[in-house]
């Protein structure tokens, strides 16, 4: 069995500080690779920054900065916003550093020996702010400005000698692709909408620009550099070295298992970027998944909109794991969402104070004081117990199915239904009425400890650092996390002692009650 898992975030513009949609991208990747790595999969993570082109030259300029040195600024921001959001990426790739450019050279080069550029002229539209573009179609005028009708930013009129990649070539494979490889875009409705796109008719692409000048130069003509997207999308297998596709890293790593985008790049990722590939002979991603939209208000949270909200504020006022848990749950994964403070505030009350954190609670004070701070060891498991410990072995298959379908929705209800669950069956098992029944006392005790481990392991891709103080509780460390013990249900036998922990999430007193 294929045990190598590779996820990608989109590499992000450094032209401004990051903000809650690159966060929320990085959580979700972050989230797919603690579920894969405790489910004993080797990962790999990438992220990073796309450095070159227009966009950011001219906000460069802006600051009175030479490009790099801005790239190098703002870059250090996002390897930051990585640590802040406690990331397991396993690389980091600016698109400036040298094994990327040669990369991408060598791409350029299998392009054109296999007659897949050539050079004309593009007279027509383009979005700085996209990095697009567009045809006259795809654009309108709003308030006497030309705007992308996508996305809503202004286009300017390109006339320049351009080479161009034979895009039109490769439609009817691409569609073929698609057809015979059903789960490459997801969500279903985002697959459908790229499908018209490319059964449309699919223009030859314009690949390089020659009126500036930062980025990567095309091999043979120091006239022209590489489109940036070209460049960008090439990160992904530069970072395992290509065109080293002999050795471990390409090996292990290639086909990406999945490059996790918002939305937003989807046609770069799903028609471009595979376009590229098969022109180059060179495998193809397995799953390009397009998640939705953080809103605020009713638009898209952007830079250029200035309606966002910054995560490191958000983590400084109510942590990191609140945060997390938050995009996860109230963000149905694959649409858009709305997100604002209070529905943060409701979230961290009721479910990860009320739910889980008084769950852990407890349980433990109980033990501690009814058990001598020890794991039961002499128990008798009765149907009820039964029951409630078998779900998680009953559904870990369909969980690790619904994972790679990136049904968070559905691993995200789980755990909230098997928290009520476990606060339900304590209530109702009255362990402090049962001091007459030491057998049975140490037996409710150990199933309630047992479901806190569970919960806890499969709380770890969301809540990483709370469910690793939890399994505190039972000095069990990050490093025995792992989902096939799941199904144990006496794992804990091997514990001796219960420790206390301190409060996991404390409630949020709002302003208004
Ligand atoms: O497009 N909601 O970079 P970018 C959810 N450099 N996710 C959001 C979001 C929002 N409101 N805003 C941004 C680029 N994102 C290119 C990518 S990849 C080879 C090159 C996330 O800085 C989401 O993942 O504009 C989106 O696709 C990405 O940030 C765009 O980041
Ligand atoms: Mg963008």
């Amino acid at each position: 069995m294929d045990k190598n898992f590779y996820i990608t975030t989109p590499i992000y513009y450094p032209s401004a500080k990051p903000h809650m949609g690159h966060a929320y991208s990085s959580i979700i990747a972050d989230f797919f690779a603690r579920f894969k790595k405790i489910d004993g999969f080797n990962v790999h993570f990438l992220t990073g920054t796309d450095e070159h082109g227009l966009k950011i030259q001219r906000s460069a300029e802006k600051k009175g900065l030479k490009p790099l040195q801005f790239c190098d600024e703002i870059s250090k921001t996002f390897r930051n916003l990585s640590e802040i959001l406690n990331l397991t990426n396993t690389d980091f790739i600016r698109t400036t550093e040298s094994r990327h450019k040669t990369s991408v050279q060598h791409l350029w080069r299998e392009l054109e020996k296999n007659d897949d550029i050539y050079l004309s002229k593009y007279s027509g539209w383009y979005s700085v702010s996209d990095e697009a573009f567009y045809s006259e179609e795809e654009i309108e005028e709003i308030n006497g400005l030309k705007v992308a009708t996508s996305s809503k930013s202004t286009v300017e009129w390109v006339d320049e000698e351009s080479y161009f990649f034979r895009l039109s070539k490769w439609e009817k494979p691409l569609l073929e692709f698609y057809e015979k490889n059903p789960g490459f875009i997801s969500p279903e409705a985002r697959k459908n909408e790229v499908v018209s796109f490319v059964k449309s008719g699919l223009k030859d692409l314009s690949i390089s620009r020659k009126s500036f000048s930062w980025g990567i130069k095309v091999p043979g003509n120091e006239n022209h550099v590489i489109y940036v997207w070209l460049d960008a999308l090439t990160n992904y297998i530069s970072a395992l070295n290509y065109p080293n596709t002999k050795e471990k890293l390409f090996k292990s790593f290639w086909p990406a298992s999945i490059h996790l985008i918002g939305k937003d790049i989807l046609r770069f990722h799903a028609v471009y970027w595979p376009a590229f590939l098969l022109a180059a002979k060179i495998d193809l991603p397995k799953k390009v998944y397009g998640h939705g939209w953080i809103l605020s208000g009713d638009e898209k949270m952007s830079k250029s909109k200035g309606n966002i909200l910054d995560p490191i504020e958000i983590i400084n006022e109510y942590g990191l794991d609140s945060l997390r848990y938050y995009l996860i749950k109230e963000v149905s994964f694959g649409n858009d969402g709305n997100i604002s403070q209070e529905r943060l505030e409701d979230c961290i009350n009721s479910d990860l104070a009320n739910n889980f954190g008084n769950l852990c609670q407890r349980v433990t004070a109980f033990a501690i004081k009814n058990c001598d701070s020890k794991i039961p060891k002499k128990i008798e498991f009765n149907k009820d117990d039964h029951k409630i410990l078998n779900n998680y072995k009953d559904n870990i298959e369909l969980i690790r199915k619904k994972i790679d379908n990136q049904d968070i929705n559905f691993y995200i209800n789980f755990i909230v239904n098997s928290l009520f669950e476990a606060n339900k069956y304590f209530n109702d098992q009255e362990p402090w009425n049962k001091k007459e029944d030491l057998l049975r006392l140490n037996t409710i005790v150990f199933t309630t400890l047992e479901i806190v481990r569970k919960v806890s392991f499969l709380l770890y891709p969301i809540i990483p650092e709370s469910s690793i103080k939890a399994l505190k509780i039972f000095g069990i460390n990050e490093a025995d996390i792992n989902l096939s013990s799941i199904e144990n249900n006496d794992f804990l036998s091997k514990v001796d002692k219960i420790n206390k922990i301190d409060i996991l999430f404390k409630k949020i007193e709002k302003k208004d009650d």
